[in-house]
């Protein structure tokens, strides 16, 4: 038997949705509706694993929403709900706490990084982080799931987890094992004011990164004020080695462009940083406002947002809910007809 295609991914709600997480997420997810049947999640549960103040929480769930919606996903094509509304997500999370093994938990390199120097102050629920992201996956028994290469050894253990179930309760392929489909380097966007680190909503300059809601002339100054060097653009795609911050000004126009990196250099080779950055900003604008005005209109209608995730969360359920009454039949916490 094989597992029907299905894609789940899911995306924190702390904070907006910035130019990194539209090119390097988002924008991929809105691509896959047409080829999948695409389940997308905001993982509030998750978000709770560090402190949230609950006011911005609920307004996040929103945010995020609203963003989806405005760069494209389509809740008719695509199931967009939030976790904790599907109790299979927290209920399968507790039966693969029971999988996992610590030895394998330890070896969590994000955790390492989020706990920091006071491990001992980290929540539980941030290390059992990757056994609830299993959870969300498996609860659909999806097959693809579309992340960043930081997401890669979580996928890994989400795999072992699924395997070693299967193997555990002799229930060949009941879990698929599901691939990740990690987004290619060029689609990394970094910082605007250094190269070497990701795009992100943590940073704590908001000149680092280009909001979905900026508006044009900010955009514009964010760019213009980019970290560069002072050579002009070179001729060909590894004249950009060594130059992060000229790579990814150039990799940010090919994303929004839809231009390979070699056709970009062609295009701009000799040009100075000062003649490429206003036509990058322009292009930025061109398109992102469209993505900007959905954005504040949506906003306006959070009854039509708190209607997708309700309508979403029905039918993640109906998917789930199935799933993990089996899953309670093969452990035996639940009878089935004749047992
Ligand atoms: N941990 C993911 C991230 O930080 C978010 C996430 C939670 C996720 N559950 C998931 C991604 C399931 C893919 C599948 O990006």
């Amino acid at each position: 038997m094989t597992h029907a295609q299905r894609v789940f991914s899911g995306v924190q709600p702390t904070g907006n949705l910035h130019l990194g997480n539209y090119l390097g997420a988002v924008r991929e997810f809105v691509r896959m509706q047409d080829d999948y049947e695409c389940i997308y999640c905001v993982v509030d549960l998750h978000a709770i694993t560090v402190w949230q103040d609950p006011q911005a929480l609920r307004d996040g769930i929103r945010e995020l929403t609203a963003a989806f919606i405005a760069c494209g996903l389509d809740p008719k094509k695509s199931i967009i709900f939030n976790q904790s509304q599907v109790p299979a997500h927290a209920q399968l999370g507790w039966v693969f706490n029971c999988v996992a093994r610590l030895g394998w938990l330890n070896r969590m390199t994000q955790f390492k990084d989020k706990a920091g120097k006071d491990r001992e102050k980290a929540s539980i629920g941030l290390y059992d982080y990757p056994v609830l992201q299993a959870a969300d996956i498996l609860a659909y028994k999806a097959t693809h799931v579309p992340i960043g290469e930081d997401q890669k050894q979580h996928l890994e253990l989400s795999r072992d987890i699924a395997q070693k179930f299967n193997n555990d309760f002799g229930v060949e392929n009941f879990f698929p094992l599901p691939e990740p489909l990690i987004r290619q380097e060029a689609a990394r966007v970094m910082s605007l004011r250094d190269g070497s680190k990701k795009m992100s909503k943590s940073d704590p300059s908001d000149m680092s990164r280009i909001n979905l809601t900026d508006d044009p002339e900010t955009i514009a100054k964010k760019f213009k004020k980019a970290k560069t060097d002072p050579e002009p653009l070179p001729d060909s795609v590894e004249g950009l080695d060594a130059r992060p911050e000229a790579r990814n000004l150039v990799g940010i126009y090919a994303a929004l462009s839809g231009k390979a990196t070699a056709e970009v250099m062609k295009e701009f080779s000799g040009a100075q940083f000062g003649q490429f950055k206003p036509v990058l900003a322009d292009l930025a604008v061109e398109k992102l406002s469209p993505i900007a005005g959905e954005l504040r209109r949506l906003r306006e209608d959070p009854g039509y947002i708190d209607s997708v995730l309700a309508d979403g969360a029905e039918r993640a359920d109906a998917i789930a809910e199935p799933i993990l009454r089996e899953v309670y039949e093969i452990v035996g916490l639940l009878r089935t007809r004749g047992q």
